[in-house]
């Protein structure tokens, strides 16, 4: 690999079957949480100028498994909120020679800068409304636990498209694997540039049209922080945007729902579909430290 992990849309399909068969190894049922010393002596630090639950910790669990040591720091405790400057920042910590620096930002091409600027391995844990590599390499890790190939898989993306670096890394990863995708959200979060973004990808305003015959469905929050227009109200999002039971029977019957978190239960989806067996969302945090691990291990041993 590279020097870092910046993006899907960059990377070899061959890269990313590397990395999704290396995942397998690090698994809850293979790995039984030993710590390996595979990083011993190393240092990754985690620099999130954005909120996180899942990506940091589970970065945060790769890192330590793998025998590194790490350090997290975000913005609200550090001296970003002193009016430091991104380049401030990243000069201080890159005089402290950490091995790799896994980073988070508000604006697309963060990490792009960074690596540019630091001799570093940087791996992108989301940037803006860009890219969110490691998320959409542990969702094709979920996928294929259940299913034998991406190829020719419908997989419908439902939601916030336009603020989605989920969507975006998802779509890059799928159709580099021939999958047919299907984007599915309100018109105003919908931009129909993006069908000419990857091969494979089709556009619809309509929730059912999007489920018909998926074999995936990927639910994405309405990310607030990043619309600068008035909102939909959250009732009629749901009405026509949120993933409910009655749905479930316009996919293939063993279809599998899907979500990054965090989920907002009555928003996006509900409860009743969120916790059915046929949701792989648990799954998905499983899988983003085993795929975290393999990430890491790629870039760094
Ligand atoms: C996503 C993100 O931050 O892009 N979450 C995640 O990493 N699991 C999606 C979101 O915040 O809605």
């Amino acid at each position: 690999m590279a020097k870092g992990l910046l993006g899907i849309e960059g990377i070899e399909r061959s890269e990313i079957e590397a990395i999704l068969e290396r995942a397998k190894v690090f698994q809850p049922a293979t790995n039984r949480h030993t710590k390996l010393d595979t990083l011993r002596g190393q240092t990754v630090v985690n620099l999130f100028f954005e909120n996180s639950t899942r990506t940091r910790t589970s970065f945060e669990i790769a890192a330590k498994r793998l025998g590194a040591d790490t350090i997290s720091i975000t913005a609200s405790g550090s001296s970003i909120s002193k009016g430091e400057s991104l380049v401030d920042t990243l000069n201080t910590l890159g005089a402290m020679h950490p091995d790799a620096i896994v980073m988070r930002h508000a604006a697309s091409g963060a990490p792009h800068f960074l690596s540019r600027y630091l001799p570093t391995p940087i791996i992108n844990a989301g940037d803006g409304a860009h890219e969110h590599p490691t998320q959409a390499l542990l969702d094709a890790r979920t996928i294929l636990d259940r299913r034998e190939k991406l190829e020719s898989l419908r997989v419908a993306i439902i939601g916030d498209i336009a603020h989605s670096r989920v969507a975006r890394s998802n779509i890059h990863l799928l159709s580099k694997f021939g999958a047919d995708i299907v984007l599915c959200g309100p018109a105003s979060l919908l931009p129909r540039e993006l069908a000419d973004i990857a091969p494979g990808v089709s556009l619809t305003y309509d929730i059912r049209e999007a489920i018909k015959d998926a074999d995936v469905i990927m639910m994405l929050r309405v990310q607030l922080e990043r619309q600068h227009e008035a909102p939909i109200p959250s009732g009629e999002y749901f009405r026509f945007y949120g993933l409910r039971l009655e749905h479930m029977s316009l996919a293939k019957p063993d279809a599998m729902v899907m979500h990054p978190g965090p989920i907002n239960r009555g928003r996006e989806i509900t409860s009743e579909v969120a916790d059915s067996q046929k949701s792989a969302i648990l799954n998905q945090v499983e899988n983003g430290v085993a795929v975290r691990m393999a990430v890491l291990e790629r870039i760094l041993a």
